[in-house]
């Protein structure tokens, strides 16, 4: 079968290296991929919303299989465009259509279906533009810290914590009257804050059935014990100890089952990954947000460790019939750590030459912001590569993923040194 991959980071770089370990897959194309992927099948120049261009790579390349990484495409209907064409309807696809994608694309929709769905989420309320004395007024009844959520896809920046009313009412209302996201802030969520340990756990499901995948930690701060600015994610670790049997089965009953209960009743079919940032509350989980698709660099930590075939797997997500696969997850804990661009997640240079790039059985390098120029493999986004190592325990795994950061430079490369050390201290008390 050939199969497409659309998208370009690490997330793209580890589902491109599952693929193709399958007998299955016959030709694999990325779309548009990095250095990482391009060592494993053909990358292609199409944008992951060029719908036209990756519609007309699928015809010319008798694809009948389509995993779809980012969220962009699919918040913008990539699913919806390939059912109505007769021609493309018979190509599989991993990712929601757009009534699905809402649960990523509005958090306004979000919430209310989690209401509706008796799922534990932070209380809150929406205001439109119109609403925006209401929404200031409101403000005042609350105590700090203020939770404010641009309800559309704002590139991950769009949540915004403040300690003073003050601060809280400003930002407000620049979301809401100056359009401080444009669209993305046309309403506003105000949430209660919850505070608690967040983590992540990740749902494939065909709509019907569905398989928890192993669940992951994220760090998003630039900064090492969580400080500075938020980035796309600075490194991850799976499992995470804490999420026990008796908690996990919590998350199951009480998030996993209804919300996939929750998009049947609704009428809303899907086919994909389901990732759910969680906060443990004192051994309670509540939903923070829900994405449409695999985290990043949260699938550097959690599908090595899924031992399937891939495209087995996949298959059996397209055909209604995820019941009939058992998951089949090593037993290691997996580290990842994220190297960036000296700047990053501010202004940042790109082009520059990758030296020192390995992977040992140990650890993988997986790769995000790299192309290949006449040969060399160079920088070419904030986040360059994401090294994953592996061992028994946290403190091994670590260990691995270090062992492998020190192999490889760039000018100005940047990295935390403390991924990790949270759950380790945690462990210990
Ligand atoms: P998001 O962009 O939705 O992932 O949110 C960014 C971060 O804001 C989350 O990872 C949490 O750390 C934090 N956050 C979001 N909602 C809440 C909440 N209701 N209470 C506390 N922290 C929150
Ligand atoms: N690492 C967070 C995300 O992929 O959204």
């Amino acid at each position: 079968m050939n199969i497409l991959v659309i998208g370009s980071g690490g997330r793209e770089h580890v589902l491109a290296d599952k693929i193709k370990q399958s007998k299955k897959c016959s030709q694999l194309f990325i779309a548009p991929g990095n250095a990482g992927t391009d060592a494993l099948g053909k990358n292609v120049a199409i944008s992951p919303t060029d719908f036209d261009g990756l519609a007309k790579l699928c015809l010319d390349e008798n694809i009948k299989l389509v995993v779809v990484g980012p969220e962009a495409p699919l918040v913008e209907g990539i699913r919806d465009y390939f059912e109505a064409d007769e021609q493309l309807q018979e190509i599989k696809i991993i990712g929601p259509g757009k009534a699905g994608a809402q649960l990523e694309g509005s958090k306004d929709f979000s919430k209310d279906f989690m209401h509706r769905h008796n799922i534990p989420t932070a209380a809150h309320r929406t205001f439109t533009k119109d609403q925006l004395a209401e929404g200031l007024k409101y403000l005042e009844t609350l105590t700090a810290p203020f939770v404010l959520k641009a309800d559309g896809l704002a590139a991950g920046k769009g949540v915004i914590i403040s300690s003073t009313l003050e601060e809280a009412q400003t930002a407000l209302t620049e979301m809401l009257a100056d359009a401080k996201f444009g669209d993305a802030s046309s309403k506003v969520v105000i949430e209660e804050f919850l505070s608690g340990i967040e983590l992540s756990v990740f749902v494939l499901t065909d709509g019907e059935n569905y398989k928890i995948l192993p669940e992951a930690k994220d760090y998003k701060r630039i900064g090492e014990k969580d400080t500075g600015l938020n980035t796309g994610g600075m490194g991850a670790v799976s499992p995470v100890l804490f999420a026990d049997s008796a908690f996990m089965n919590k998350v199951e009953e009480t998030i996993v089952k209804p919300t996939v209960n929750g998009l049947k009743a609704d009428n809303i079919p899907y086919q994909g990954f389901i990732f759910i940032g969680l906060m443990n509350v004192n051994g309670t989980p509540y939903v923070i947000e829900y994405n449409v698709r695999m985290g990043d660099p949260e699938t550097q930590v959690v599908l090595p460790r899924v031992k399937n075939d891939f495209v087995t797997l996949f298959s059996a997500v397209a055909d209604q019939k995820l019941n009939e696969v058992d998951l089949l997850i090593d037993e290691q804990t997996a580290s990842t750590v994220v190297l960036v661009a000296g700047g990053y997640p501010e202004a940042y240079e790109k082009g520059k030459e990758i030296s020192g790039l390995s992977t040992s059985t140990r650890y993988f390098t997986y790769h995000a912001g790299t192309t290949l120029d006449e040969g060399k493999t160079v920088t070419s986004g904030g986040r360059v590569l994401a090294i994953t190592g592996f061992g028994e325990n946290l403190q091994e795994a670590l260990d691995h993923s270090y062992e492998g950061v020190e192999q490889v430079t760039w000018e100005q490369m940047y990295f935390r040194k403390d991924i990790g050390q949270d759950l380790l201290a945690l462990s210990s008390d």
